[in-house]
């Protein structure tokens, strides 16, 4: 943000109203003029072990009824207080819906009423092609929205903020990654997202549904299709 004003010996000499309080010119200070205590190095963060966890990953959409405990959720929430945000303006925030209880009354049932009420001429199930079958299980009451989660976390950033969508979706995906760390699985969960606006919550830029799966995986994710191109010669 060129925020830090030195005078020709280099010095300086203040800080402009432009810093964004990120504090790298304390952390990188090659004198540590701060006198800031050294962070604690990763060095036990095993490169093979995080890419195992990366490939375990799979989206979990059955849980068991085992409840999760207040101090897990707060564990798994840790990394948010580390994920950047563009021009470091912060101010996410995650809303806990603990207990499928509650996860059914704020998301599911509303939905229902929805679907119920929008496909009371069985018109949305005519025009829904294939998603006909899932329409007719919503109808009947069946959980293919949040899939019985005991646990919805809807993440958000200020609207103010610039990169605001993507600051809660890499938020979101550091916490996805520590629920794998900890036993717990989840799934990203689009269609509470997108209904937002007919539910009773704020509007989410991502949605994870958390719970500790009901199965044990068999196989973990095959690497998917995707492109590296090298364009440092195209000039
Ligand atoms: C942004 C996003 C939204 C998603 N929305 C849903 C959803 O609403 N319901 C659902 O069951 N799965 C949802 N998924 C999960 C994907 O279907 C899943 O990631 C994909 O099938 C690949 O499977 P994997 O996660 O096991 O690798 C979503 C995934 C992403 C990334």
């Amino acid at each position: 943000m060129d925020s830090i004003e030195t005078d020709l010996s280099g010095r300086v000499v203040s800080f402009l109203s432009t810093c964004i309080g990120c504090a790298h010119c304390g952390s990188y200070c090659p004198s540590n003029c701060y006198d800031l205590p050294g962070i604690k190095h990763s060095d036990s963060v095993d490169t093979r072990k995080l890419q195992d966890l990366y490939e375990n990953r799979r989206s979990v959409r059955s849980f068991s009824e085992k409840e999760i405990d207040e101090s897990v959720i707060s564990s798994l929430l840790e990394p948010v207080g580390f994920s950047p945000t563009g021009r470091n303006a912060q101010g996410i925030t995650v809303d806990v819906i603990l207990g499928y209880e509650s996860v059914e009354k704020l998301l599911f049932r509303p939905l229902v009423k929805l679907v119920r009420v929008l496909d009371s001429f069985r018109l949305l199930s005519l025009f829904a092609g294939k998603a006909r079958g899932a329409v007719k299980k919503i109808r009947n009451g069946e959980d293919i929205i949040t899939w019985k989660a005991p646990c919805v976390l809807l993440f958000r950033a200020p609207r103010k903020n610039v990169t605001g969508s993507m600051d809660a979706v890499i938020a979101a995906t550091m916490v996805s990654i520590k629920a794998e760390a900890m036993g717990l699985g989840c799934f990203w969960n689009g269609v509470v997202q997108m209904a937002a606006p007919v539910l009773p919550i704020s509007k989410p830029n991502a949605v994870l549904c958390i719970g500790y799966p009901a199965f044990k995986k068999h196989q973990h994710v095959p690497a998917r299709e995707w492109t590296r191109r090298d364009i440092s010669q195209i000039v």
